[in-house]
């Protein structure tokens, strides 16, 4: 029998600081990347996982490897370094998009004026994980969208960040309880799970179909 792949997760928000006490972050729990991890494990998956700021705790066991990032340049250079060792990766981060230019080391105080806040893009680390990635590895990625558009923005993330699937949720699942997920392959088949499941038994769904695929 093949061995079990390693499996490389991501999952939670990222929080990028503004000053010393204050971050922009965005609404994802972590539950979607932490069920997966759960169902790694269970498949007997040598199992990585990279948690950003969330209070929901990662499994305990000393078969998973957990490290902790907040910003996404710490979650960029913990892929960068993490990824060679692995088979697989299941990218559920919910990465900003924007962060802001300049932090301050202070808090910053109230005045009477507003204030504005400058951004810049941070850089897309799926598809800067391209050129680092062997033939051999699978790239999962996945794209939360408003139903009506759902598949096809997956679609067009699925090619341009060069991934071999993408799990297509509609805005919705952020933070929800269920899950209506459809998994789309590179090749172009669709596969929907079960409708409004939870979010373990969604993980479970995704990793029996991506081990079967992937198996080494
Ligand atoms: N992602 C990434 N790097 C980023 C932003 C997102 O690697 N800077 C990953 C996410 O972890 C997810 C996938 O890309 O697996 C899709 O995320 P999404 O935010 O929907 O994609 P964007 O590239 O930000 O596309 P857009 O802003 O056009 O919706």
């Amino acid at each position: 029998m093949p061995d079990a792949p390693r499996v490389l997760i991501t999952a939670g928000p990222t929080h990028e600081p503004i000053d010393a006490v204050r971050y922009l972050g965005n609404r994802s729990s972590g539950r979607m990347g932490l069920a997966i991890t759960r169902a790694c494990l269970a498949a007997g998956c040598p199992t990585t996982l990279l948690l950003g700021p969330t209070a929901h705790p990662p499994p305990q066991t000393s078969h998973l490897l957990v490290h902790r990032f907040r910003t996404t340049a710490e979650l960029e250079s913990l892929l960068r370094e993490t990824w060679p060792e692995h088979d697989l990766l299941i990218m559920a981060a919910a990465v900003a998009d924007y962060r802001p230019k300049a932090v301050s080391d202070e808090k910053l105080r109230r005045s009477g004026d507003g204030l504005t806040l400058e951004l810049e893009a941070t850089p897309d680390l799926l598809a800067g994980l391209g050129p680092l990635t062997r033939p051999d590895q699978r790239v999962v990625g996945f794209a939360l969208e408003p139903a009506d558009e759902l598949e096809t923005r997956a679609t067009g993330k699925l090619e341009r960040k060069g991934l071999d699937a993408i799990v297509a949720n509609p805005l919705e699942t952020m933070d929800a309880e269920t899950v209506t997920g459809t998994l789309l392959w590179r090749d172009g088949r669709a596969e929907q799970a079960p409708p409004r499941i939870n979010k373990q038994m969604f993980g479970e769904w995704l990793v029996s179909r991506l081990l079967g695929t992937f198996s080494r």
